[in-house]
């Protein structure tokens, strides 16, 4: 079984972000009306974020998925690198980057620079987590599920160490 340790507090329940996630679905599909959006999931992640709210977008809809390696533990190095790059080219797409979280914004920075480059339609940001406070770089995304305070959180997708990702809420270590 898998055991909830005592120093998690449940900062969002499973049927909170369902209702936040349908919403956010509804935002998109309501600012692309006529228009076909590519999605871009940041591994792993946006994953379970990305799964949900692709089944809230009622447009036309493609994804593809990469990866950059930002963090080891609980704190970031500050260095960003592509470990997988995307499978299909994304020149003159609508496309919108799809994130877990955003901290310092040095990772979304990198992936934006990485994606401007290569002739997109446009490119939006849509990210389930966002804690502005702890920003380094001017940098706001187009849609957020929800700002939270400077606490490490786990669910979702999100992870402490690769573990926890499985979670159906959001859960603050103390
Ligand atoms: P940034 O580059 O500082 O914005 O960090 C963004 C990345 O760090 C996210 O895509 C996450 O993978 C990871 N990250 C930041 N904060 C948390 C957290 O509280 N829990 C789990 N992962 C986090
Ligand atoms: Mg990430």
């Amino acid at each position: 079984m898998l055991e909830i340790p005592s120093y998690f507090t449940r900062l969002y329940t499973a049927a909170e972000i369902d209702k936040r996630v349908t919403e956010m679905g509804a935002e998109i599909t309501r600012d692309f009306a006529d228009r076909k959006v590519h999605l871009v999931g940041v591994l792993r992640g946006a994953n379970i974020f990305l799964s949900d709210l692709a089944r809230r977008i009622e447009v036309p809809l493609s994804y593809d998925f990469l990866a950059v390696s930002s963090y080891e533990g609980t704190s970031s190095s500050g260095v960003v690198r592509l470990v997988k790059d995307l499978d299909e080219s994304i020149e003159s797409e609508h496309v919108i980057v799809v994130e877990d979280i955003i901290d310092s914004g040095l990772t979304l920075n990198y992936i934006l620079e990485q994606l401007q480059n290569r002739k997109p339609a446009s490119v939006h940001v849509c990210s389930f987590l966002d804690r502005p406070h702890s920003r380094n770089i001017n940098l706001k995304p187009d849609y957020v599920g929800f700002e939270i305070p400077d606490k490490f959180v786990v669910g979702y997708g999100l992870d402490f160490e690769q573990k926890w990702r499985q979670l159906p809420d959001i859960w603050a270590i103390n």
